[in-house]
């Protein structure tokens, strides 16, 4: 990078340039599964033998979210996994069923049937409201798990099975590889031992364990979906022209495979929606427009006040097929750490690095706005923010007062070039150079 770049006609964009070059090392930083706002985030599932019946085990199957602000939307998960031995079934199940049964002819001349005989068998989830008889504690979610800063009392799933021993009755040479949550973006590893927990499947009642064994599964929006899902649009009280969301952030209309419903042609094409099972994703099927996202976050610089400033944020859902319940989004903003008060959303400052609180977290508030239903159900949530202006950073300048980064549902979106920010009148004349110095040390510091 040379300076006479900087010190040239890009003068005045300095300070946009480097939020720019941040951005994209957060945007990098993310595409190898690795998010530095929740470092330790994963999903665990733990599997616990209890005792050994005749020649069955008793299995309780636990799976954790352990991140902060990415939950599981219906359809949810789908656990599978490989049996090593083709006598390996399931017998029984509470709190989960197999989505298929499989070729149990063998067992043919036992009194009751196995649940299911697959070699790769798929679990769901029971949808709430499961009969009594089938429930396990922590069971029957439709698959959902709640993030952990949204509700951290629903981010376990459970269900219990009873299993043949198949061939081998060494517990140790039993345990099941290739495990898959059945959304796209995670993956899982191996199975590995750690000491046994005491469990307590029913919360009142503690039962031995022999053996457990974790499997850590682990979020990659890059392996998920090779295009963004949500964009950013821009404006602010200062000046009349809206941002829009980039041309294409997520997809190209008219191009191959992209198709899109244009306003005002609504009916005629949902009832052409394509068929999927209920345990299954619909691919997105979103309003015609030059960025067609599924989600658009608009943040507007609304006023300032002597000592504060006001910020609207929208949430707007141009899909067609989905109700995204329990969303999430995530910002990064310098001021987030002077938050004085939120209207009509839920925050929780994210301070993965101590006391660098730059980062927050907003959710809907229940029943009120938790879901964004559909597109054409007016589907949208808005928010309003009023922040300090702290003396010495605060500044309309330079864009300061934009998003540096947003993500919904722990998706990271695609944010306008920063030369693109609404200006402030005249803001041309108003650049200083110590601040392109500045930032020209602060480059030298970075490479
Ligand atoms: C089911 O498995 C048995 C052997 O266990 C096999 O003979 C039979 O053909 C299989 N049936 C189907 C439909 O695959
Ligand atoms: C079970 O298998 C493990 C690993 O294969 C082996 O180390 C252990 O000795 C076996 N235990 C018994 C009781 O056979
Ligand atoms: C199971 O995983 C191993 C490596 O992790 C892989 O080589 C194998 O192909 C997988 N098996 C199936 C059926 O996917
Ligand atoms: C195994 O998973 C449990 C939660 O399910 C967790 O508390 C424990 O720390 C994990 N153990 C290891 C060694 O990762
Ligand atoms: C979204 O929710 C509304 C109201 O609950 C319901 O009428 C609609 O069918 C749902 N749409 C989808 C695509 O699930
Ligand atoms: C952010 O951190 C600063 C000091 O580092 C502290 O004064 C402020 O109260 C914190 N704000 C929030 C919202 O946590
Ligand atoms: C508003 O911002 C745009 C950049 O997005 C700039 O081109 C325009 O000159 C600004 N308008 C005014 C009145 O300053």
């Amino acid at each position: 990078m040379s300076p006479r770049f900087l010190f040239g006609a890009q003068r005045s964009n300095a300070v946009l340039f480097i939020i720019f070059i941040s951005s994209l090392v957060t945007s990098f930083s993310l595409s190898y599964g690795y998010d530095s706002l929740d470092p330790y985030a994963n999903i665990t599932i733990t599997w616990d033998f209890h005792l050994q019946t005749g020649s069955t085990y008793d299995i309780t199957v636990s799976i954790y979210n352990f991140q902060q602000f990415r939950h599981l939307d219906r359809p949810g998960w789908k656990l599978s996994w490989i049996w090593k031995d083709d006598d390996q079934v399931i017998w029984d199940m509470r709190g989960a069923e197999a989505m298929e049964q499989g070729n149990c002819s063998k067992f043919r001349s036992s009194p009751q049937l196995p649940h299911c005989c697959k070699k790769q068998p798929v679990i769901i989830d029971f949808l709430p409201g499961a009969p009594y008889n089938k429930q396990f504690s922590n069971c029957c979610k439709g698959g959902e798990l709640s993030s952990m800063i949204q509700d951290s009392s629903k981010f376990l799933s459970a269900f219990q099975m009873n299993v043949g021993f198949g061939k081998t009755n060494n517990i140790t040479e039993f345990m099941p590889t290739n495990f898959t949550l059945g959304i796209p973006g995670y993956t899982c590893g191996d199975a590995f031992l750690v000491s046994p927990t005491r469990s307590s499947p029913d919360g009142r009642r503690w039962v031995q364990t022999l053996e457990t064994w974790n499997v850590t599964c682990m979020y990659s929006q890059f392996r998920a979906s090779p295009s963004p899902k949500c964009c950013v649009s821009l404006s602010a009280f200062y000046n009349s022209t809206i941002v829009p969301c980039p041309k294409c952030s997520c997809g190209c209309q008219g191009l191959p495979g992209a198709k899109c419903l244009k306003s005002g042609e609504k009916s005629p094409h949902l009832l052409e929606l394509p068929r999927v099972r209920e345990n299954e994703e619909v691919p997105p099927l979103v309003t015609c427009s030059q960025h067609m996202c599924p989600i658009r976050v608009h943040w507007h610089v609304k006023q300032s006040y002597k000592e504060y400033w006001r910020v609207k944020i929208t949430i707007t859902n141009h899909n067609f097929v989905k109700n995204y319940s329990s969303w999430s989004l995530v910002v990064q903003h310098p001021n987030l750490r002077s938050v004085t008060q939120l209207f009509s959303f839920n925050y929780h400052p994210l301070n993965a690095y101590g006391n660098i609180n730059d980062t927050g977290m907003f959710w809907g508030i229940k029943s009120y706005n938790d879901m964004l239903l559909a597109s054409g159900q007016s589907g949208n949530a808005q928010s309003e923010m009023l922040l300090h202006k702290d003396p010495g950073i605060f500044t309309f300048r330079e864009g300061w007062t934009f998003p540096r980064r947003i993500s919904f549902n722990g998706d990271e979106c695609v944010m306008p070039p920063p030369d693109e920010y609404p200006t402030l009148p005249n803001s041309a004349t108003t650049s200083r150079p110590s601040l392109v110095f500045f930032s020209f040390l602060i480059l030298v510091f970075v490479f």
